[in-house]
């Protein structure tokens, strides 16, 4: 390894104890260590340049090294200004032979609480190698790299990009002033990088979600795969991820007794399910709000009470919202809430909680009790307990998802990016789910660590239930 090409992080000092952390979470990654095995040799990745946007943490660094290991060149940024672990971000930056006075690993650009000019740039530096080349793949998480590429090529393409409208949020007023720099320094950039992208593999629901609504409106410019809908993804990583992270996050934020409290989930999806068990296994009493009517009379019938958010607001005592939407706790239903009442979210982006309404209540101040912790006391004198702004809590006042439930995940991106550089001809610009196969592959590679058993299918049994011995054991429609 040479080193590395330029590179943003808090203080490469900390890759010592980051690389320790690594140590310990290769241990429960088994299936990433697996696939470094298995294609390690073959070096499937070879050459190709790969840019991630997915929170830079200790998992994401062990899949950063298991990219590399396969033979890519990657750049990485985090997606979330607060998900940064700055050990991690500067122990990929030394790399694994590399030292603090020569670095030779990857070129990271991410600290924990970046603004959101910084947030951009970091993007942008991730997009664009020293010699001005773009990736020929992106790894993205909720799809924000995915976006800078496409709206710098439909602005390329009009010759300018268009001023803010009154309403649209700080961030995307900000993208569009880096859009607008990097068109005047180079009309062409995006457009040229497009080009060069096989596609990108996308790790979260919202992010599915937008390249979904980019392949309905014909405008997806390569691949998608959707690593999200791997059922060893949202079946694990949404739920038993959420449901380790969650508590983690509300008691490294605020330690506050959870036993017995009232505590509302928004939204009963796949997140809203761990989140659900995270708070009952502490013995608080949950209920539920829910627009689908399956997924309340889920909740219903897992034991919950559903109701409208309306009708809690003055007996709830921590609220999280786990929906995707925007606009689920609006500010004037905060003001309704009990004093030092928790508020927070773990859907992807922060407009599910009205922060924005909440700063313009005239006469309210916000105290910051901790970096991702503050106070909004109102005029009257009752205040909020508010988590990482409004921003995902168990990335911003926690750690993240365990390692282990990670593997799942990152095992799904790896064979999902190995797919696009090996298959690149068998994918159209259009939106895919990873085979079953090799679903029940992550799988199988996670259950020797769990000291689990699998039984195998006599070929009679096979016959009866119309599969084949070795699998795949269920038609693409099954549930799970
Ligand atoms: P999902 O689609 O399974 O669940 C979302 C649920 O919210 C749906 O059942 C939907 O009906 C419900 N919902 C929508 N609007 C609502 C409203 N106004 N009021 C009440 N409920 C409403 O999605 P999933 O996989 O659970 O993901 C949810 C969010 O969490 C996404 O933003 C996803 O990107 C994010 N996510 C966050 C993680 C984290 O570590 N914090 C991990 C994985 C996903």
């Amino acid at each position: 390894a040479g080193s590395v090409d330029g590179f943003k992080v808090a203080d490469l000092a900390l890759a010592t104890l980051g690389r320790k952390e690594m140590t310990l979470a290769e241990h429960e990654m088994p299936g990433l260590m697996a696939l470094r095995k298995e294609f390690g040799p073959q070096q499937p990745l070879a050459g190709k340049r790969i840019a991630g946007s997915l929170h830079m943490t200790v998992q994401t660094a062990v899949l950063i090294e298991t990219l590399a290991a396969l033979g890519a060149d990657v750049r990485w940024a985090s997606c979330n200004i607060f998900s940064t672990q700055d050990q991690a971000a500067a122990a990929v930056v030394v790399g694994p032979e590399g030292t603090q006075d020569n670095p030779q690993g990857s070129a990271v650009f991410a600290w924990k609480g970046e603004n959101l000019e910084e947030y951009w740039w970091c993007l942008e530096q991730t997009l664009t190698w020293p010699d001005g080349s773009g990736p020929h793949s992106i790894v993205d998480d909720g799809g924000d790299a995915t976006l800078l590429v496409h709206l710098g090529v439909q602005h390329e393409a009009a010759g300018a990009v268009p001023s803010p409208g009154e309403d649209d949020a700080e961030e995307y007023r900000i993208l569009l002033d880096t859009l607008r720099r990097s068109l005047a320094d180079n009309p062409s950039k995006y457009t040229e990088m497009a080009k060069a992208i096989v596609g990108v593999t996308e790790e979260t629901t919202n992010g599915v979600n937008r390249l979904y609504q980019l392949a309905r409106d014909g405008e997806l410019l390569f691949t998608g795969i959707n690593v999200n809908d791997s059922v060893t993804k949202s079946k694990f990583d949404n739920k038993y991820g959420i449901r380790h992270s969650l508590v983690d996050g509300i008691n490294r934020a605020t330690d506050v007794m959870i036993a017995g409290k009232l505590a509302v989930i928004c939204g009963y999806g796949d997140v809203g399910k761990g989140a659900v068990e995270s708070l009952r296994g502490q013995g608080a009493r949950v209920v539920v709000t829910e627009v689908d009517p399956i997924c309340a009379l889920q909740a219903a019938m897992d034991g919950l009470r559903v109701m409208a958010l309306d009708e809690v607001l003055s007996t709830g005592d921590i609220f999280i919202t786990t929906t995707g939407n925007r606009d689920i706790i609006m500010a004037d239903q905060m003001a309704k809430m009990k004093h030092n009442a928790v508020v927070g979210n773990v859907g992807h982006f922060d407009n599910e909680i009205d922060m924005a309404g909440l700063a313009k209540i005239p006469g309210i101040k916000k105290v910051e009790i901790k970096p991702q912790v503050h106070t909004w006391t109102f005029p009257e004198g009752k205040s909020l307990i508010v988590l990482s702004e409004g921003r995902l809590l168990n990335l911003g006042n926690a750690t993240g998802h365990p390692s282990f439930v990670m593997s799942c995940s990152f095992s799904n991106q790896t064979i999902a990016q190995i797919e696009l550089h090996t298959k690149t001809g068998e994918y159209a610009a259009e939106v895919y789910t990873l085979p079953k196969h090799l679903d029940e592959k992550v799988a199988r590679l996670h259950l020797p660590a769990l000291d689990a058993t699998l039984t195998t299918l006599t070929k009679v049994q096979a016959d009866y239930i119309g599969v084949d011995v070795k699998g795949p054991f269920k038609p693409d429609h099954y549930r799970y």
